[in-house]
């Protein structure tokens, strides 16, 4: 499985050291979560926050971009080390020009999809992203409780992926922890985002190598 902390639980008092934490821990992605304040009702950090992120990480950065008309900042999230750029399925006009935008930049593409939305919007794009992420609560916030009927979505979207021929993997956000990440990852999940789980734990690096022990 692939663990990736979200920053936007982090004590951003002392980012550095949060980076440098998970820069040494088993973990193996850094989600950092962009909001607008337009799509989503809050508003996170930006581009000059990200390129501190980018000056100490060392391992991929995984931007969840939760803004409307994302099209305009492709190439400023590429120039900022973005590993993997998602967008939300939502906040996507023509989604494949999207997705083809975000690839001829040099990265990986992710879809995410709200609660509300059915997996099956995706059934005319699956063989061109990378990663489907499966929102798990309400995009806007940390420590929100996470939504029971994701485990069905993550299912659908497994089967979606097989029945194409597509190599898209599974990622899930928002209200991860030790108690639902297995039935996740049977499910068919193959990354898992985790903020407060991570960030609140007394000793955040044993909860990141606890989670990753489950596969
Ligand atoms: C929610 C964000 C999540 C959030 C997860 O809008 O997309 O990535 O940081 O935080 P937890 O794990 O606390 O739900
Ligand atoms: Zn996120």
């Amino acid at each position: 499985m692939i663990l990736a902390p979200s920053l936007l639980a982090a004590d951003f008092g002392n980012l550095q050291q949060s980076i440098e934490m998970v820069n040494a821990s088993a973990a193996d992605w850094f989600h950092i979560d962009i909001m607008d304040g337009v799509f989503v009702p809050n508003i996170s950090y930006g581009m000059p926050v990200l390129s501190v992120i980018q000056k100490h990480a060392t391992k991929p950065l995984d931007v969840h971009l939760m803004i409307i008309d994302p099209d305009r900042y492709i190439s400023t999230f590429a120039k900022l080390g973005s590993d993997i750029l998602t967008v939300h399925y939502e906040a996507c006009t023509h989604l494949h020009r999207t997705v083809q935008a975000i690839k001829s930049e040099g990265m990986k593409a992710g879809v995410a999809l709200n609660p509300h939305t059915p997996v099956s919007v995706l059934e005319d794009i699956i063989c061109d992203i990378d990663v489907v992420l499966i929102m798990s609560v309400n995009p806007g916030f940390g420590g929100q409780s996470f939504i029971e009927n994701t485990y069905k979505k993550v299912y659908q979207a497994k089967t979606l992926i097989q029945q194409a021929g597509a190599l898209a993997l599974i990622e899930v956000d928002g209200g991860v922890t030790l108690k639902n990440a297995p039935t996740l990852l049977e499910a068919g999940a193959k990354a898992l985002v985790a903020g407060s789980f991570v960030f609140n734990a007394p000793n955040p690096t044993e909860t990141i190598a606890s989670m990753k022990l489950l596969a």
